[in-house]
């Protein structure tokens, strides 16, 4: 008899169950060696397309691909056992009809093997969660600021004041009730999410929406300090990578100029540093 170790992941089911409970510790993750560092210590990593943004530098999320996020799913899934890992669906892959929103969750689903996607989007998606959820597809549902309509929004901005405040919530209630099995309320107000949390069957993570979720997220490189366009003020940095990486880099490229890199130490025995062409 074989006796195995293996981690239990964590399931969009098991997420759900969570709603009122320990809070949900979320982040987002693109790459194999980052996922695989997050993994221990989060219960769920978003494959989110924040990568079009903070990974290729593009302005907005609306660039993205469905084949980026599966290349992305199946790096991140590669680099992790323990975390429920969820793929967004890309601006224009879902919002058509539901058949397209099932294909496009089809192919994520198949080709990375992870646990759900996700989709932007409140009553006017209902439908397609409905659609989604009644074939098998777990989704974690994302309102409030909803960075795909980041042009019908007027820019990255709070939503939820005034007016406001009962179209998100009608938003978060229909996804709940066509089965999303969690939810991300991102960039609106204390009140508003403790509302929609109190109110909602299943948990809300936030983002930019105050400890009032029953879980929260962040964009990983704004956490460590690896995105410097702008840092939103909901964002609490843990670490400051980028400055470590460009004091490593300014020390190599000293060390390289300088002969000093590589030594002997670095070099396969019976080689030696190069002396430079003139033999200094
Ligand atoms: O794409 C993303 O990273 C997201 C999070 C900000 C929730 O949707």
């Amino acid at each position: 008899m074989s006796v195995t170790n293996k981690t239990k992941r964590i399931t969009a089911r098991d997420i759900r169950l969570r709603s009122g409970g320990q809070p949900i510790v979320a982040l987002t993750a693109y790459t194999t060696p980052m996922a695989r560092a997050l993994d221990p210590h989060c219960d769920l990593l978003l494959v989110g397309d924040s990568l079009g943004m903070v990974v290729y530098g593009m302005p907005t999320t609306l660039g993205v691909t469905l084949d980026m996020m599966i290349a992305h799913g199946q790096a991140v899934m590669r680099g992790t056992e323990r975390a429920c890992v969820v793929v967004d669906m890309p601006f224009g892959s879902y919002q058509e009809s539901p058949q397209q929103a099932f294909r496009t969750a089809a192919r994520i689903m198949a080709e990375t093997n992870a646990s759900a996607v996700k989709l932007e989007g409140g009553v006017e998606m209902a439908a397609t969660v409905a659609f989604l959820v009644e074939r098998g597809v777990p989704v974690l549902g994302h309102v409030g600021l909803k960075p795909q309509s980041v042009h019908g929004h007027g820019g990255f901005r709070t939503v939820g004041r005034g007016d406001e405040a009962a179209q998100v919530m009608a938003d978060a209630e229909a996804i709940a009730a066509a089965g999303a099995f969690a939810i991300v309320i991102e960039g609106t107000l204390e009140p508003l999410a403790r509302a929609i949390t109190e109110r909602l069957p299943v948990p809300t993570i936030g983002i930019g929406a105050s400890p009032a979720c029953d879980g929260q997220i962040l964009v990983t490189e704004d956490v460590m300090g690896l995105f410097a366009d702008f840092t939103p003020r909901f964002v609490k940095r843990y670490a400051e990578l980028n400055a470590q990486i460009a004091a490593a880099a300014a020390a190599y490229a000293e060390d390289v100029r300088a002969r000093r890199f590589p030594g002997p130490e670095h070099c396969v025995a019976g080689t030696r540093p190069a002396p430079g062409k003139a033999g200094e």
